[in-house]
């Protein structure tokens, strides 16, 4: 009698925790996910948000449940993990997905660098750095306990190369390429190849943290939208859903073997010389 083996990228099952589910990219995923058949934990700050997110996910194959938890809150985090274990005896991959800009961590045509504001820009890198990091620290213990676990992390185009203004956004997605290197291989050399550590790189994708950046109020491009579309091979925008597949390759068996990477899905913005 043959029995098929497990898909490489079969989900069922794996309980997935996903912080920034009330946002555009990481809502659309985590639905994604909980239509495998994956728990999916969605985490956000505002209860109403996340209420409706998870009414969203009514009929979708998988469980799923949502806290309000700020990313930065450490006892938040832990009461959310520890609730998490109390249901479902595991967590099988944690996906840092929120993040952001403010104004006063940017600089505007008519400011320098001289002018940029310490106290925004450290607020940016706190909710970029330590809020990838400190959701890492508390809910990759269970990881690690298992000796089996997946981290996805939130990485930008701004990490790699410079965008204009951005100054404080783009250093702490730089600080998280760097996060997802170091953290790869302490994982793997302390714990084994059961631990994974990957980002993903999103190109440039119309959500509420830069829709006024990008798209003017009749949805034409704004001019720096223009530049983003006339530096992207693809010539448009992402759409939400192109970034589903990547996230699903590397929370599977499918990438047992990567870690460390950050992986682009920028329509070629990041290879492009522009020529
Ligand atoms: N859109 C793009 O083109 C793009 C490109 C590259 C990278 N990214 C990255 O992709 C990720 C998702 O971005 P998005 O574009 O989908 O943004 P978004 O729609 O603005 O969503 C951001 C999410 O982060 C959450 N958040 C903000 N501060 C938080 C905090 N202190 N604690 C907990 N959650 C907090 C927000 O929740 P609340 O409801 O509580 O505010 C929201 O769920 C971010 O890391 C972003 O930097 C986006």
């Amino acid at each position: 009698m043959s029995t098929t083996p497990p898909s490489l990228f079969d989900l069922t099952d794996r309980v997935i925790v996903v912080t920034g589910a009330t946002g555009v990219l990481a809502g659309s995923a985590a639905r994604y996910l909980a239509a495998q058949g994956a728990r999916v934990v969605f985490l956000g700050r505002d209860q109403t948000k996340l209420n409706a997110a998870l009414a969203d996910t009514a009929g979708l194959a998988g469980e799923t449940a949502a806290f309000a938890c700020d990313v930065l809150d450490r006892p938040a985090l832990e009461h959310t993990r520890d609730t998490i274990l109390a249901r479902w005896g595991r967590i099988d991959a944690l996906v840092n997905a929120a993040g952001g800009n403010q104004p006063g961590a940017t600089i505007p045509p008519d400011k320098s660098f001289f002018d940029l504001d310490l106290a925004a820009y450290r607020q940016v890198l706190a909710l970029n750095l330590e809020g990838t990091v400190l959701p890492s620290q508390i809910f990759a213990t269970a990881l690690v306990a298992q000796k089996r676990g997946v981290i996805i992390n939130f990485s930008s185009m701004a990490a790699a190369r410079a965008i204009t203004r951005v100054i404080g956004y783009s250093n702490a997605k730089a600080a998280i390429d760097n996060f997802t290197r170091w953290l790869a291989v302490e994982f793997a050399t302390k714990y084994g190849d059961g631990l994974r550590v990957n980002s993903v790189a999103p190109g440039f994708f119309v959500a509420d943290q830069n829709r006024r950046l990008l798209l003017n109020e009749n949805g034409t491009p704004t001019a720096r939208g223009q530049a983003v579309i006339d530096q992207t091979p693809f010539r448009r925008f992402g759409q939400t859903p192109e970034l589903h597949g990547t996230l699903h390759y590397l929370l599977s068996d499918a990438s047992a073997f990567v870690t460390g990477t950050v992986i682009p899905v920028d329509g070629g913005f990041s290879c492009f010389s522009g020529v």
